[in-house]
């Protein structure tokens, strides 16, 4: 049984920003050929709708991330779950993630992807707890700004469930 959720950011308010922020990255990256990183699980929905506006090309790969057990806080400990399969040297990278909230798994990401020497890299997060920051880490291209409220949908999971969500909600508990 799933529980009652409020709808925080609708389908629509999501097409009409994820549209914005792909403008604004095929302009940054005009006649490159940028690699999207998706983290899994929580940015496949994004990654994809973002990627489908974009007017550069882009290649795609995967990394999965462990930072939160089955509930709703971090660990501060990040473990690689699964690698990228290929090499990111010499290429500009766009990191995607679904939300940042402590910090700490883009914090323990970025410096590992860095010493991997790609050409560039930059990171995207469709949303942000700023709020909820413990370590400081310097996003390029932010969605929406939201308050400290645990939400799912659109990928984002709850115990693994809700991710098939149109919108982002906050979960009533
Ligand atoms: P951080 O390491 O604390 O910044 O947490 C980042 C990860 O925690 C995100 O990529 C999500 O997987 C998860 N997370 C943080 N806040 C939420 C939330 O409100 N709903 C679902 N997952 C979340
Ligand atoms: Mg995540």
């Amino acid at each position: 049984m799933r529980g009652k959720i409020n709808v925080l950011i609708t389908e629509e308010e999501l097409n009409q920003r994820i549209r914005e922020l792909a403008e604004e990255i095929s302009r940054d990256y005009a006649k490159k050929e940028v690699r999207l990183i998706c983290i899994l699980k929580g940015s496949i929905f994004y990654t994809c709708d973002l990627a489908k506006r974009l007017t550069i090309p882009v290649t795609f790969d995967f990394m999965k991330v462990a930072s939160y057990g089955s509930g709703m806080e971090t660990t501060g400990n990040v473990e690689i779950q699964k690698d990228l399969d290929e090499s990111i040297e010499g290429l500009d990278v766009l990191l995607v993630e679904d939300i940042v909230d402590s910090g700490n798994t883009l914090s323990k990401l970025i410096p590992l992807l860095k010493r991997r020497n790609p050409a560039s890299l930059r990171i995207t997060t469709l949303l942000d707890k700023p709020s909820r920051r413990e370590v400081d880490v310097d996003v390029d291209y932010v969605g929406f700004e939201i308050d400290d409220k645990f939400v799912v949908g659109y990928g984002l999971d709850y115990d693994q469930s809700y991710r098939d969500l149109p919108f982002i909600g906050e979960l009533e508990i």
